[in-house]
């Protein structure tokens, strides 16, 4: 896949129709989250696509504080690498996330990146189209039920549209998911399908 690094953490993956934006929550690059989200990438680059990918672990993202000063004033108190993802945001028709299951539940890294919504204005958020890849090192989806449902919710409140979760189970090792043939076409099929379909 062809890369240009804009800044450390955030790669331009190619240049072209509808705009998708990869985010990945897990800290460990090039692991189960990272591929799955890539594979959506490339299914959707393969069709035309712009893509972008986001490495939160690599980003500075404070966690929300809860002062309200956004609710006050409009912005947030930390200065920070969030306003440089939400550009993003606004720019992409697509958004993929990516966060492994711990705990069963979202990543730090991804819970501390949705917390900050908080204070966006959410009109960002409307109509805009989500797919999940939620890979776990548990046998089956059962871990991944609590973060679906709040992904879900958080969809349903905001207004986007969450057109597919891709859950994986059996993800013990870094490269399960490299090693799953049929795993990464599906997710591939999923990002060309975003795209070959409005
Ligand atoms: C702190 C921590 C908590 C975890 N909790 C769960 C869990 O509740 N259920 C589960 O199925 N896997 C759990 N796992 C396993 C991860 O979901 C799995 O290793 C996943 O592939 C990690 O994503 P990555 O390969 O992109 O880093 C946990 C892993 C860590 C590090």
């Amino acid at each position: 896949m062809q890369s240009t690094k804009q800044q450390s953490g955030i790669e331009q993956l190619s240049s072209s129709c509808k705009t998708i934006l990869g985010i990945v929550g897990s800290p460990r690059r090039g692991a189960n989250t990272e591929t799955l989200v890539d594979s959506v990438l490339a299914g959707a680059i393969e069709n035309g696509a712009t893509a972008t990918k986001v490495n939160l672990s690599e980003l500075n993202i404070a966690p929300c504080r809860a002062c309200n000063k956004c609710q006050r004033e409009g912005n947030c108190i930390h200065d920070d690498d969030m306003d440089t993802i939400v550009e993003l945001m606004r720019k992409s028709d697509v958004w993929v996330f990516g966060t492994p299951i711990y705990w069963w539940g979202p990543s730090a890294q991804f819970k501390a990146f949705i917390d900050r919504w908080y204070g966006l204005d959410q009109r960002i958020f409307q109509g805009k189209q989500v797919i999940l890849t939620i890979p776990m090192g548990g046998g089956n989806d059962h871990y991944a039920r609590h973060t679906i449902g709040m992904f879900k919710d958080i969809c349903n409140y905001l207004g986007m549209e969450c057109i597919e979760a891709i859950v994986a189970p059996g993800m013990t090792g870094m490269r399960s998911a490299q090693e799953n043939t049929r795993l990464l076409e599906t997710a591939k099929e999923v990002g060309a399908s975003v795209v070959k379909h409005e």
